[in-house]
C-alpha cells in the first residue's frame, strides 16, 4: 500500500505578487481549471490504490490547507503542522515518523510529492509511480527524474547510471542547481535527468538513511514528534524542539549521500512552475504567443504573459513581458528577468 505525503511548506516567492506569505504558490490556482496546485496534486492520485494523503505544511497555513483538502473530499486527512520551516529533509522525517507509528505496515511505502508541481500527463505519472514500487520495496530510495528539454538552472540534475529495469536506473550522482554552462553540458550528454523533487521509499528506510547521514536532523525530529498535540486532524509538533532542527533539503541530507538511490525516468509534461516565465511556457498561448487571463486588452503584443485579477489591464506594443496585476501590487518585468522577483520580495521584507 502506498502512503502519499504531500509537502506544502514552500514560500513560492518568485511568483510574487500573486504568491504571498499568507497565500503561497501551492494554494493558488495558477493554470486553467478550478483547482489549486495542492488540489491538482491530490487529484493526480485519483484511481490509484493508495491510503489517504498525509499533508505537511506550515502552521500559519493550516486553515487554508484544511479548507482545500475539504473541498477535495479529504476532510479527514491528517495534516502535520510545522511551527517553522526547516526545509524538506525534516518535513519528510516528521511524516516518516508519523507513518511508522500509525501504520500497520512494518515499512510503509511513502510517495513524497511536492504540492506545487504541474503534471500534464497524469497517466504517465501514475505509470512512473507503479515502476517505482518494486524498487522502493527492495530498499531503494527512488527519485523521479524528468527528461530535460532545456538547460534549466533552477533544478537539481541526476546523473543516471546502469539500467535496472524499464525506465529505472541506478544513480551515479546528484548535482543541485548547476550553473548554465554545466547545465548545457548535461543536456547535451543525454545522461542527465532533472530531479523532480518527488520520491518514493520506505519510511523506515528513509529514517535509517537519515540516521546514517544526518543523525542530528533525525534526533531533533524524533524529539519534536515525541511531543505532539492533536486537535481535529492537525498534528502539531513541539515548536521549540523542532526549531532546534537544522534546516536542510532532502536532496542534500539524504539523496546525494545514500548508496541506495535509484531513479525512474518520467516524461509526463512536468514543470515546477518556479517562475512567471515557466508559467508562460506551460500555458496555452494565442497566435502571437501571448497568454492572457482576466480582463485584458493586448494590442500588438507578443510572447507576453498578462494576468489581471482585479482591474482591466491594457497593453500596446509590448513584447516578452510579464505583467501581473493584483489588488494591491503590480509586477511589470522582462520575461528573461523574472528570477529577480525574489529580490523584490526581499526588499519588501527589509522595508518591513
Ligand atoms: N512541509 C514543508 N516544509 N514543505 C516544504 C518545505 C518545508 O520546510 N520547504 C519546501 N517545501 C516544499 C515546497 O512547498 C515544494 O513543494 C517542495 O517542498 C520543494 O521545495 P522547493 O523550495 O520548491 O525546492 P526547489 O524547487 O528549490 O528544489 C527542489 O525541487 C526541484 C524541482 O522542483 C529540489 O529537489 C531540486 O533538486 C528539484 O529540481
Ligand atoms: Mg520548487
Amino acid at each position: 500500500m502506498i502512503y502519499p505525503v504531500i509537502m506544502a511548506g514552500g514560500t513560492g516567492s518568485r511568483l510574487w505578487p500573486l504568491s504571498r506569505q499568507l497565500n503561497p504558490k501551492q494554494f493558488l490556482k495558477l493554470t486553467d481549471g478550478p483547482l489549486s496546485m495542492l488540489q491538482s496534486t491530490v487529484a493526480r492520485l485519483d484511481g490509484m490504490d493508495i491510503r489517504k494523503p498525509l499533508l505537511i505544511c506550515n502552521e500559519e497555513h493550516r486553515f487554508l490547507a484544511a479548507e482545500q483538502m475539504r473541498q477535495s473530499g479529504l476532510e479527514d486527512s491528517s495534516i502535520i503542522l510545522e511551527p517553522c520551516g526547516r526545509n524538506t529533509a525534516p518535513a519528510i522525517a516528521l511524516a516518516a515518523l508519523r507513518l511508522c507509528e500509525s501504520s500497520d505496515s512494518e515499512d510503509p511505502l511513502m510517495l513524497v510529492l511536492a504540492a506545487d508541481h504541474l503534471i500534464k500527463d497524469v497517466s504517465a505519472f501514475q505509470q512512473g509511480v507503479a515502476k517505482a514500487v518494486p524498487l522502493a520495496q527492495e530498499g531503494k530510495l527512488v527519485t523521479f527524474g524528468i527528461v530535460p528539454h532545456q538547460p534549466e538552472t533552477g533544478y537539481g540534475y541526476i546523473h543516471r547510471g546502469a539500467e535496472l529495469s524499464a525506465d529505472c536506473y541506478s544513480v551515479d550522482g546528484f548535482v543541485e542547481k548547476p550553473d548554465s554552462q554545466t547545465a548545457k553540458a548535461y543536456l547535451e550528454s543525454g545522461e542527465y535527468l532533472w530531479n523532480s523533487g518527488m520520491f518514493m521509499f520506505g519510511a523506515q528506510q528513509y529514517l535509517n538513511e537519515l540516521e546514517l547521514h544526518r543523525p542530528d536532523i533525525l534526533k531533533a525530529c524524533r524529539a519534536a514528534m515525541a511531543d505532539t498535540h492533536e486537535d481535529l486532524h492537525f498534528i502539531r509538533v513541539n515548536s521549540e524542539l523542532f526549531a532546534s532542527c537544522p534546516s536542510e533539503s532532502v536532496d542534500y541530507a539524504v539523496m546525494e549521500k545514500t548508496d541506495h538511490a535509484a531513479v525512474v525516468s518520467l516524461d509526463a509534461g512536468w514543470s515546477d512552475i518556479g517562475s512567471w516565465s515557466a508559467l508562460w511556457e506551460v500555458n496555452d498561448k494565442d497566435a502571437e504567443g501571448n497568454s492572457l487571463s482576466g480582463d485584458v486588452i493586448a494590442l500588438q503584443a507578443s510572447n507576453t504573459l498578462v494576468r489581471a485579477d482585479s482591474r482591466l489591464v491594457a497593453t500596446i506594443g509590448v513584447d516578452d513581458l510579464v505583467i501581473i496585476e493584483t489588488k494591491d501590487a503590480v509586477l511589470v518585468a522582462r520575461k528573461d528577468k523574472v528570477q529577480e522577483v525574489k529580490a523584490v520580495v526581499e526588499q519588501i521584507r527589509n522595508d518591513g
